[in-house]
């Protein structure tokens, strides 16, 4: 997998792959980094890449121009690349997201900063827009990278034990039961002495009553979702 991070701040996100399973997956060439600066792009003579909204508002809009050369140069590229934009003013992106773009080849991630992107850009070059949740970021770095994170640990080969993707949460609408590590008791709390005995019928029922205690308190339209599924099943 390729990513472009389309960005005038690269240093915001080089860091990330810097450590951990990213870093690893970049050595072993799963994953390719590139960034792309739309400022670099720019044909004003002091490089600007923003300007007053039309009509009046408060706040810079990024200009079409650099985006406009920036993303015609990355199409020219890879005329398969997927673009992807970075605004709260998206669909939400979900756990199904993340597994059906980890089968792309190249997926460019743009992020606005300032008041956003003219939107002709987005009409021109989008293929799909995100939002990482109701809040407003300072930009759309740290959104890309949530992107880019839940979307690798899809891809082969970037997490150890790829067991560990089936079970998570929001593979099921059920929230994931909670975890312990050893040892079994730690400060007069010990976990269910069931987890001991082996028996796994016992501890699947066990861990499914958690999951289900866990998402009733955080998330009750999951379950709802749960138990809709589970009368279907009968
Ligand atoms: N840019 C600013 N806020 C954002 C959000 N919530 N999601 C995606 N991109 C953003």
């Amino acid at each position: 997998m390729k990513y472009t991070f389309v960005t005038l701040f690269s240093n915001l996100i080089e860091g990330y792959f810097s450590d951990s399973i990213l870093k690893r997956a970049r050595q072993k060439n799963i994953l390719e980094i590139e960034y792309l600066n739309p400022r670099d792009f720019s044909t004003n003579k002091h490089f600007k890449v923003d300007d007053t909204a039309v009509g009046g508002g408060a706040g810079m809009v990024m200009n079409p121009q650099p985006l406009f050369d920036a993303l015609n140069h990355l199409k020219n590229e890879d005329e398969d690349v997927h673009i992807v934009f970075l605004t709260p003013v998206a669909k939400p992106f979900r756990q199904n997201d993340a597994k059906r773009l980890s089968k792309k080849k190249h997926i460019a991630f743009v992020s606005g900063r300032y008041e956003g992107i003219d939107e002709r850009v987005v009409e021109k070059y989008a293929d799909e827009l995100f939002s990482i949740g109701d809040y407003i970021l300072t930009g759309g770095e740290l959104a890309s990278l949530v992107l880019c994170d839940a979307i690798s640990r899809n891809i082969d080969g970037v997490l150890g034990n790829s067991d560990s993707l089936s079970v998570e949460s929001f593979e099921t609408p059920l929230l994931e039961a909670p975890s312990f590590s050893k040892p079994q008791c730690y400060d007069n709390i010990c976990v269910s002495s069931e987890y001991l005995k082996g028996n796994h019928s016992k501890i699947r029922s066990l861990k499914l009553a958690m999951s289900e205690c866990k998402t009733k308190f955080f998330r009750p339209e999951q379950l709802l979702k749960h138990k809709v599924r589970k009368s279907y099943e009968k």
